[in-house]
């Protein structure tokens, strides 16, 4: 990893030779479309095939020099050395002194720690035992009845990855069971999700890497009360919480103090972080849906991308070049935030999923060795599936001031293939945006059209400039062969990558979160201020007092 002694990547020559490269293409208003019509094969030249998806970068603002001094930057920051002590185990996450080796997970040998590869596959046959047992009906609960239900209390990492992924394979569910994600310490999230439960064939999943966070724990205890409450016989409920409740965690101590049984305990390490655990028994939800062998298919997919980004030159390794194309726009073009636009419903959870993926890592003000950095980093991830968002929010990327990149995800063979027109107007919709937002509409287009149309001039003139639409604006076009497990997998490493490489280039640490903290703690004295506690209200700020002091007014209990 890039060490003090490095140049900043705003003090090499690339940097600077970038700088002018910028200046020069906005003043001589370069255009996306006319690198196109000056290379025949530019759309080739710019396409990659990384396992079954096919990464279109065609469609940036980027000449064959913008690459070549994207990756010479690159070279200058030691990126594939980083890349190589990303694989080997270093200790990346320089705050916590931990590696960061979700590759692991997928296969990858940590040749320094053999022990991880037994922790690894032990934990992958625990997991095979016990969603089989949940499959066949072996695993029964306190009543003898089978699981129906599984409901995931997790939060963040714990929550995001296998709500995402189980949602995206929604076409490859075996119907068993069905599964159930709550998150959110408002209590109406696990209200709405045990209204419709029996206890008797539901099991609860525990996830939680450290089992102290707050909505995890608070949703946990109140499931299990529940549980009880509930249960058709609570005498015999109360003896066997343990049929029906499993944690996955780091912290082993304090789910036995739960009551969940060792045995039912599944393991996570140091050596994941929360956000990239979705590989590891976090994963259980998307196994219970759709089985250990899609699951595998899941890591395989990963482990694809991780051979790729270990070891494909810089200028053609899809995950290095997609953050550099973001560390162009963000360091140059001044690009505040990226949406990300899946044309597949059942992608529809993927940007919330990369919300904490990418703005966890990212969202950093300081280098690796705690100097403030000079350079923006992390930018806001947003976004939705298509078509949705193009009665929507689509008018600001095509006319809105700022310049926006997007990735457009796509999946080319439909998974629900009996409505292929549907499918196919889906496909023209994706591809039509991503050259919409390119090409633009010029004054004179309009103009043209709307005397086509018979308007009078006058009006004509007048509207122009409304229907005018810039263009310009860059995409990425990723394109899956089909939405399968093993596709995910490729598609979720090659995201996980990309915010790799561009850690490097801030030279920032993508692997911790410290900037949460400080929520947690504040959270405290407001929940003894809004408990009653008098002190406590005293050591807040005046704004917050007396906003509790409202809603205690309001619940009636004070004041
Ligand atoms: O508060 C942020 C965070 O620590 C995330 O990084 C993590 O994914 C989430 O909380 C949940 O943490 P845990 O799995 O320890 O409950």
């Amino acid at each position: 990893m890039a060490d003090s002694k490095m140049a900043r990547a705003h003090e090499t020559a690339a940097w600077r030779k970038l700088q002018a490269h910028q200046v020069q293409l906005s003043s001589s208003d370069t255009r996306i479309t006319d690198l196109f019509s000056r290379d025949p094969h530019r759309c080739s030249a710019l396409t990659f095939d990384c396992g079954h998806i096919r990464a279109d970068f065609s469609k940036h603002l980027a000449t064959p020099e913008t690459l070549s001094l994207l990756t010479e930057l690159a070279d200058a920051q030691s990126l594939p050395q980083a890349i190589a002590d990303l694989f080997n185990g270093t200790l990346v996450n320089n705050t916590e002194q931990r590696p960061a080796l979700h590759m692991a997970l997928r296969g990858l040998d940590v040749v320094a720690n053999p022990g991880i590869r037994t922790a690894v596959d032990a934990a992958l046959v625990q997991m095979e035992t016990l969603v089989s047992a949940v499959h066949t009906g072996a695993w029964q609960g306190y009543a003898g009845e089978a699981v129906r239900d599984v409901v995931n209390i997790g939060i963040g990492g714990s929550d995001l990855g296998p709500a995402m992924a189980t949602r995206a394979l929604r076409a490859y569910h075996q119907g068993s069971v069905r599964c159930h994600f709550v998150s959110n310490v408002d209590p109406a999230h696990l209200h709405s999700c045990l209204e419709m439960l029996r206890p008797e064939t539901t099991l609860f999943v525990v996830a939680s890497k450290s089992f102290t966070t707050l909505e995890t724990m608070q949703n946990a205890e109140q499931a299990r009360r529940w549980f009880i409450a509930r249960a058709d016989d609570r005498a015999l409920a109360e003896t066997r919480v343990h049929q029906h409740f499993v944690a996955v965690t780091a912290n082993k101590e304090a789910a036995l103090a739960f009551g969940i049984r060792d045995s039912q305990i599944f393991p996570m390490w140091d050596w994941v972080g929360g956000r990239f655990s979705l590989w590891s028994a976090i994963g259980l939800p998307i196994a219970f849906a759709v089985g250990m062998p899609a699951f595998r298919q899941l890591l395989a997919g990963a482990a694809l991308v991780d051979q790729h980004f270990a070891s494909a030159p810089l200028a053609a390794n899809v995950p290095v070049l997609m953050g550099l194309l973001t560390i162009w726009y963000r360091n140059f073009w001044n690009a505040g935030s990226h949406a990300v636009l899946p044309y597949a419903q059942d992608l529809e959870l993927l940007p919330g999923f990369l919300q904490q993926l990418e703005m966890e890592s990212l969202g950093k003000s300081v280098c690796r060795d705690g100097e403030t950095t000079e350079l923006a980093t992390g930018p806001v991830i947003w976004g939705s599936a298509g078509t949705n968002g193009q009665h929507s929010f689509h008018q600001l990327l095509h006319q809105g001031t700022d310049m926006i990149p997007a990735d457009f995800i796509a999946v080319a063979r439909p998974t629900a293939p009996d409505n292929l027109v549907q499918h196919q107007h889906l496909l023209a919709n994706c591809f039509s945006q991503s050259r919409a937002l390119m090409t633009g509409k010029s004054r004179q287009q309009v103009l043209d059209e709307l005397h086509a149309e018979g308007v009078d001039i006058a009006r004509a003139e007048s509207l122009a400039a409304h229907k005018a639409v810039p263009g310009n604006r860059p995409s990425t076009t990723l394109l899956l062969d089909e939405l399968n497990a093993f596709n995910l997998g490729s598609l979720i490493a090659l995201y996980e990558h990309k915010v790799f490489v561009q850690s490097v280039l801030w030279n920032i640490n993508a692997f911790d979160q410290w900037g949460v903290e400080i929520g947690k703690q504040l959270s405290k004295p407001a929940f003894a201020a809004l408990t009653g506690d008098d002190a406590a209200a005293q050591s807040l700020d005046a704004s917050s007092q007396a906003l509790i002091r409202h809603c205690l007014h309001q619940a009636g209990s004070k004041e």
